[in-house]
């Protein structure tokens, strides 16, 4: 049996030095993908191919690559994708290779499988987000894990924006769809099916959004995957622990839109980017007013088992008349802590001393109800999830009221959920402040002597 208070001390920052020592010149290579699809001509494909860039954040091209703009922990990039798709008469899984830009064919899948969890119809598409486990883990050991299900929650939510602006409708496999679907890809053991969604990609309307060039092809790719060391090992087989315990009939609920217009959300993602420095009590509170009510739109749509579990906070570091103010501002059910009388260095304390930290003035927590135990197993992952589905919508947002932020994986849990008195148990928190030109996070500055 797991115990969650056990999982959730091994994750605390000291103990997130990693285990795992992959050797990368000396592992063999695992081909993780297959043989490119020849069908450049397919328009379903082309607007997968939109679709999933632009969740991804793949809105410029650099001279001829491709740049993820999705956060990311460490800038790491765990989150994979796959379609399971209608192909001349066969569902097939494809997964993307961003950097090549093109569709790669996975496995066939059964239809019975795909009519479990959609119509089948063929201009509907099941998105499959993965996480390739190790190249988070082996930087951050086992709170990788955490990242890894954030990471994805934010790439599904930004994902479920792009359709959302384009009318497309999107819809979330429940848990049981979603094993199902997770066995008929025959993914790698190191990789893991974080969540999916089914997306209707019929053709877009002509002239709503710049079309990206053709899909190019080109060889196979080889990557390299870590052997499983112990902390890969355990954190898959805390993943599997974890969708046993999830209710087969839940779901992930959608997030409320961000932009109305295709080529206004297109603009935000273009501009969407973290804050590398934050300059100090110059945060105007009511540009947050929109993020508030995002905030407030989702604990009411939540269903009752998730508004339980997941507990959103607010600190803020400031003056009591602005703090005042943010408690009239934010929703009810969001509790806000005044942090005012804390030093830069405690500040830089909670988050395990990221001095970035202490230049910010509001901080949002989301994490677990401490006191909802006989639950957190079951809805772990599902947390995570979610809050990743919020924080696409949060950042946008910020995007559009020009809010500096960045999101925070990196606290000591103990020290925040003091903060809230203990009521929560921190999985996530973005740090809201006025953005400097700065080009690097002081945190991963190089050191020069
Ligand atoms: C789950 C998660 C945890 C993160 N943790 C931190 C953190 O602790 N400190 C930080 O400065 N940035 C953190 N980030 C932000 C990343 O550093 C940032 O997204 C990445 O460097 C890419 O930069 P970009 O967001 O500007 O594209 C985190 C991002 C995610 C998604």
């Amino acid at each position: 049996m797991i115990r969650m208070e056990r999982v959730l001390r091994r994750q605390q920052l000291d103990s997130s030095a990693s285990k795992v020592r992959p050797v990368f010149g000396r592992v063999r290579s695992e081909s993780l993908r297959g043989p490119a699809v020849r069908t450049p001509g397919d328009d379903r494909l082309r607007t997968l191919q939109r679709l999933l860039e632009s969740g991804y954040g793949c809105t410029t091209s650099d001279g001829g690559r491709i740049r993820r703009r999705a956060p990311s922990a460490g800038g790491l990039y765990p989150t994979e994708v796959v379609c399971v798709v209608a192909l001349e008469g066969h569902w097939t899984a494809l997964a993307y290779d961003f950097h090549r830009r093109l569709f790669r064919e996975l496995a066939r899948i059964d239809r019975d499988i795909v009519t479990a969890v959609c119509a089948a119809r063929d201009d509907q598409a099941i998105v499959v987000v993965t996480s390739t486990l190790w190249r988070t883990l082996q930087r951050y050991g086992f709170r990788g894990y955490r990242y890894c299900l954030l990471d994805a929650g934010i790439v599904m939510g930004t994902l479920a924006q792009v359709c959302g602006a384009e009318r497309r409708t999107v819809t979330y496999p429940d848990n049981w769809s979603l094993a199902q679907i997770h066995e008929s890809l025959g993914l790698p053991d190191s990789e893991i099916v974080a969540c999916a969604a089914v997306v209707d990609c019929a053709t877009a309307a002509a002239g709503d959004v710049e079309q990206h060039p053709d899909i190019v092809t080109g060889p196979a790719v080889w990557q390299q995957s870590p052997m499983l060391a112990a902390e890969l090992e355990r954190t898959i087989r805390l993943d599997r622990a974890m969708r046993v315990a999830e209710s087969p009939h839940e779901s992930l609920v959608p997030v409320a839109a961000a932009a109305e217009v295709p080529a206004d959300l297109q603009d935000l993602l273009a501009r969407r980017r973290s804050a590398r420095g934050l300059r100090r009590g110059q945060l105007d509170y009511e540009r947050c007013a929109p993020l508030f009510r995002a905030i407030g739109a989702a604990l009411t749509d939540w269903p009752d088992r998730l508004r339980d579990s997941i507990v959103v906070g607010v600190a803020v570091r400031d003056e009591q008349t602005r703090v005042a103010a943010v408690r009239q501002a934010v929703p009810e059910s969001v509790g806000v802590a005044d942090i005012g009388h804390l030093s830069d260095s405690a500040v830089a304390d909670l988050f395990g001393g990221q001095a970035l930290m202490a230049d910010a003035d509001l901080f949002l927590i989301a994490g677990m109800r401490s006191d909802r135990a006989e639950d957190a197993v079951a809805m772990f992952r599902t947390c995570l999830l979610q809050i990743g589905l919020l924080t696409a919508t949060l950042q946008l947002l910020a995007v559009r009221a020009e809010v500096g932020h960045t999101v925070v994986g990196g606290f000591d849990d103990e020290r925040l959920s003091t903060v809230f008195g203990h009521t929560v148990t921190p999985l996530m928190a973005i740090a809201f402040g006025t953005a400097t030109e700065c080009t690097t996070k002081n945190d991963t500055l190089r050191r020069t002597s």
